[in-house]
């Protein structure tokens, strides 16, 4: 049974908070099942939520098309099985026909090989029995993607990158592992060594200079044990990022100059993150969100290469940085593309932000420490210290943004501690 129904008498769905992108319109969702029970456990548990967000409910793949062709919707959520017409068949018509559509799937646990199957057309999954908060939560996050560009170009061209559906199995498998309480070292490990592409790619970097201290590594499970797991888990997360992309269209820019300058934010930002105390959580974050900083640089390397040139080329005159270059010759910025990507993969609202802000964090609406100030702050140090000169015009950092937080005397003791960590460290002399 179909928890919502169990719980919609008892639990109030709590309403979306105003989100990152600062607007709070009224948006339209289509959810499609052909169990009646099911639509109206839905319907009970959204009912509070009927001056934020708009519902159609339909039990039929035909109906749900139908209503498409009528008027424009922003999620549709959709019952995997249904007798007229699969899940995938109608998630694929929706791809085709309505490609800026964020599509939830709607599964049962025993579906493991349709949720697998789904994989390359749904964006997000949801699976029965669904607690009301991840309906509420995955729904109010798909929504909020749309907010963030408003070109439909734009979000045609991110709606069609098959990104999480090209999770490969192994993938999954292994986020599950490192999130499940009986994970160890020695299970993580093994998982990793069953992936040849992702134990090279763990291997280079414990061996690299950021992890290694003259010491050769060759074994996974070790790897893993001097990573730690939630290293992994974003490493995992940014090596299947940025395989998915063919940035060598762009003369300007290779992949492992993109790779090394994003590791490079991760760790300052993480390193900056625990001067200030940031708890487990947010250092997390932080990590994993310098480490797709600027992923969004690479969707449009492979999607859009010539406008991307051509905003590296406008960006190289100085007069503008590569984010408003961007937004002359493509219509958005690579941390705008970024964002929206990652919303539509599901990950945390506070990585989404970190990504969107990232050299505009004075346009967010949190004004605290958060992942956003610690990878708008690495970014620049790491352009600083270290690497590749990912914009032009380099970075700047927002001194005025850092002082609405009251953090801009702890800027040199952040420059200091990243620089001496790195000598400490590497030997790395800046
Ligand atoms: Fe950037
Ligand atoms: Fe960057």
């Amino acid at each position: 049974m179909f928890v919502i129904a169990a719980q919609a008498g008892t639990e109030e769905p709590v309403l979306p908070e105003r989100g990152w992108d600062g607007r709070m319109a009224k948006h339209r969702i289509l959810f499609v099942d052909d169990q009646p029970k099911v639509l109206d456990a839905i319907r009970r548990v959204l009912k509070p939520l009927q001056s934020e967000w708009e519902t159609v409910y339909v039990a039929d793949a035909q109906d749900a098309l139908d209503t498409l062709e009528q008027k424009p919707f922003d999620v549709a959520v959709c019952d995997t099985r249904m007798p007229s017409m699969s899940g995938t068949e109608l998630f694929k018509k929706l791809k085709q026909r309505y490609p800026t559509v964020v599509r939830v799937a709607l599964s049962g646990h025993s579906e493991r090989e349709t949720v697998l199957s789904q994989a390359r057309t749904a964006h997000q999954f949801l699976i029965k029995p669904c607690d009301p908060a991840d309906l509420v939560a995955i729904v109010a996050r798909a929504c909020r993607m749309g907010r963030l560009l408003s070109s439909p170009r734009l979000r045609k061209m991110i709606t069609e990158v098959d990104t999480i559906p090209s999770l490969p199995s192994l993938y999954i498998e292994l986020i599950r592992e490192i999130d499940s309480l009986n994970s160890t070292v020695a299970s993580i490990g093994g998982i990793v060594s069953r992936d040849p592409g992702m134990t090279a790619k763990i291997l280079q970097l414990v061996n690299s200079a950021f992890f290694s201290r003259g010491r050769k590594i060759l074994n996974p499970g070790h790897a893993v044990s001097l990573l730690g797991l939630d290293t992994v888990k974003a490493l995992a997360i940014s090596i299947h990022a940025f395989a998915q992309f063919d940035v060598s269209k762009v003369r300007e820019m290779t992949l492992e100059d993109i790779w090394s300058h994003s590791l490079a934010v991760a760790v300052f930002a993480k390193w900056i993150g625990v001067s200030e105390g940031l708890d487990k959580e947010a250092l997390d974050h932080a990590f994993v969100s310098g480490l797709l900083h600027d992923v969004g640089m690479l969707v449009l390397a492979d999607k859009m290469p010539l406008e991307f040139e051509e905003a590296i080329r406008i960006a190289a005159q100085g007069e503008v940085d590569m984010s408003e270059a961007e937004r002359q010759t493509v219509g958005a910025s690579h941390a705008e593309l970024g964002a929206y990507l990652l919303g539509l993969w599901g990950l945390p609202d506070s990585v989404i932000e970190a990504l969107a802000f990232h050299h505009s964090p004075a346009d967010s609406r949190t004004s605290r420490l958060s992942p956003l100030t610690l990878v708008h702050v690495a970014n620049v140090l790491a352009q600083e210290f270290y690497t590749w000169q990912t914009e032009q015009k380099p970075a700047e950092i927002d001194e005025t943004y850092l002082a609405s937080l009251n953090l801009l005397h702890r800027l040199d003791p952040w420059r200091d501690a990243c620089r001496a960590a790195m000598r400490e460290q590497w030997g790395y002399a800046c």
